[in-house]
């Protein structure tokens, strides 16, 4: 199963969001295999974000990521960014986490990775491999066919 890096930025921490997002991908049958809470160095952030190091925002983003606690979680999802939603919190559809949560861009409360690739680099990156946590899920039989 492919797997995927989403954070709690540290908006969605102070406003209280945190069970509500992990409720929305455990609800949706994504399995978690890996979970802390840290406050990003700003080296760290910038190393996350460094595909961005030419955008304008790229050091108020950093700032800003490494400005309070950030909840770090490793999921088995194919379909993540479907559930997050545009970067533009007023791009995203209702339903998704930006669209019914979040107000602005700059403080869109989640991120997710875009791709398989990406999502290896950030799980490298965030997590060591004994962070990582392997178990067959009983749920996975309702949830996927073929099982
Ligand atoms: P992440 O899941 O956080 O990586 O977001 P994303 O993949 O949807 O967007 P992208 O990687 O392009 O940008 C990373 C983050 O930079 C976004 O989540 C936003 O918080 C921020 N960002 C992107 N574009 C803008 C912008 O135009 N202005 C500001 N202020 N922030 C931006
Ligand atoms: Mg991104």
């Amino acid at each position: 199963m492919e797997r995927t890096f989403i954070a709690i930025k540290p908006d969605g921490v102070q406003r209280g969001l945190i069970a509500e997002i992990i409720s929305r991908f455990e609800h949706k049958g994504f399995k978690l295999v890996a979970i802390k809470i840290l406050v990003p160095s700003k080296e760290f952030a910038q190393k996350h974000y460094h595909d961005l190091k030419d955008r304008p925002f790229f050091n108020g983003l950093c700032a800003f990521l490494s400005s309070g606690p950030v909840v770090a979680m490793e999921r088995e999802s194919k379909y993540g960014r479907k559930l997050i939603g545009a970067t533009d919190p007023q791009k995203s559809e209702p339903g998704t986490i930006r669209g019914d949560l979040a107000v602005v861009v700059g403080r869109n409360i989640i991120q997710g990775s875009d791709g398989p690739e990406t999502a290896k680099d950030e799980i490298n990156l965030w997590f060591k491999p004994q962070e990582l946590v392997s178990y067959k899920s009983n749920a996975e039989k309702w949830i996927y066919e073929g099982n």
